[in-house]
């Protein structure tokens, strides 16, 4: 492995991989290829932008003949796929870029990797495994997704296990729990919190918010991803995550204690329809490899908190047009 094709680079998710990978293998190359949907950003990118071992190209991973260009161009032998559409409440309002991206552009790279022999790895969720309200979800668990989102990410899963029997494509797969950390888009529930609160504006919590999800930091996920590319047994699943879930609205709450701000910001809005009431991971699998998170719930949130106080440079800017817009249908039309 030392060309990597990382898919959907400007997100979130991707872009931390991107900065971390270039820091700890002196001798990758990376290519960020993205679409720069909404949630794209360079700015996400904006610090290794010069480094030598970092190229990008602005592509769809639908668009077959641009993806085996790039990968014949820049002599990639390994994809790693961040590239997705991510959000939930999006995919209730329309899935259609999901199914175009998630499950398609997911075939597009998958039919690359198997023509080129290329190594492939794919960022996948715990939301595949639907609500879990007891217990805690193994990889070998049936794939009940219940939002059009996860039942994207579902579909994807079985796209490539089915690479991996058939055309013997060299996969793995993780599959992980909500991130939180710098550069989320904010409209995902940690970085609307914060956001709104530091501008004193109401934190719309879905229903009763006795919803639980294990929110882990997004280093700790990327080192997964990391050791689970380098030592992954072929043809596997890992699950991703701490292992403990947080109400959100304890969530919620820690988050206006660490800004200083009232609890009377809370408010309670509609709940989003199907919503999973938890999501739990058994990550003993990937523990067995040598993995740890270093963070836990309350040290990820503290350092996510003071990143956005830190930078509102990169999210003041977001929260306008497109992103207004769709604020306004989520939040107040819903109403
Ligand atoms: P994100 O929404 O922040 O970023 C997605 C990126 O993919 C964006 O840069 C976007 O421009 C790009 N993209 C979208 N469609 C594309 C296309 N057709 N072609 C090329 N690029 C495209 O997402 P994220 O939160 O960083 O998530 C990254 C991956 O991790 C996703 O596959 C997601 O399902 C998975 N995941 C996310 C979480 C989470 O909590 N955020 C948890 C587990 C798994
Ligand atoms: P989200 O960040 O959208 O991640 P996911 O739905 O993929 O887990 O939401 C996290 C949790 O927070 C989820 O239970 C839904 C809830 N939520 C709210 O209560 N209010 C919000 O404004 C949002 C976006 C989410």
């Amino acid at each position: 492995m030392q060309n990597i094709l990382i898919t959907g680079g400007a997100g979130f998710i991707g872009s931390n991989f991107v900065r971390y990978m270039l820091g700890k293998y002196p001798n990758y190359y990376l290519v960020v290829y993205d679409k720069l949907t909404y949630a794209g950003n360079l700015d996400n990118l904006r610090d290794v932008e010069n480094n030598p071992r970092y190229r990008f190209v602005k592509g769809d991973i639908c668009d077959a003949a641009l993806v085996e260009r790039t990968v014949t161009e820049h002599k990639i032998d390994t994809i790693i796929n961040f590239a997705a559409e991510t959000h939930v409440d999006r995919s209730i309002m329309d899935a259609d870029a999901f199914i175009r991206t998630d499950v398609y552009g997911t075939y597009v790279l998958l039919e690359a990797a198997k023509k080129f022999g290329l190594r492939y790895h794919q960022v996948g969720t715990d939301e595949v495994y639907g609500a879990v309200l007891e217990g805690a979800s193994k990889e070998t668990d049936s794939l009940l997704p219940r939002s059009p989102y996860a039942a994207s990410k579902a579909s994807a899963d079985l796209l490539i296990h089915s690479y991996i029997v058939t055309h013997k494509v060299a996969a793995t797969i993780t599959r992980g729990a909500n991130n939180i950390g710098p550069y989320q888009y904010p409209e995902k529930a940690v970085p609307v919190f914060v956001t709104n609160a530091i501008d004193n504006f109401p934190l719309p919590l879905y229903g009763d918010g006795k919803q639980m999800r294990d929110y882990q930091f997004v280093l700790d996920h990327c080192e997964a991803i990391d050791l689970v590319a380098h030592q992954g047994k072929l043809g596997q699943v890992y699950n991703v995550g701490t292992g403990h879930e947080t109400y959100n609205i304890d969530m919620a709450r820690l988050v206006l204690k660490l800004l200083g701000k009232p609890e009377s910001l809370i408010q309670h809005v509609p709940d989003r329809a199907g919503h999973d009431r938890r999501y739990s991971l058994d990550v003993n699998k990937l523990r067995a490899l040598g993995w740890e998170p270093a963070h836990d719930f309350e040290e990820a949130l503290s350092k996510t908190v003071k990143w956005y106080v830190e930078n509102e440079w990169w999210w003041r800017k977001l929260k306008s047009g497109e992103y207004l817009e769709y604020y306004k249908k989520q939040y107040v039309e819903r109403q």
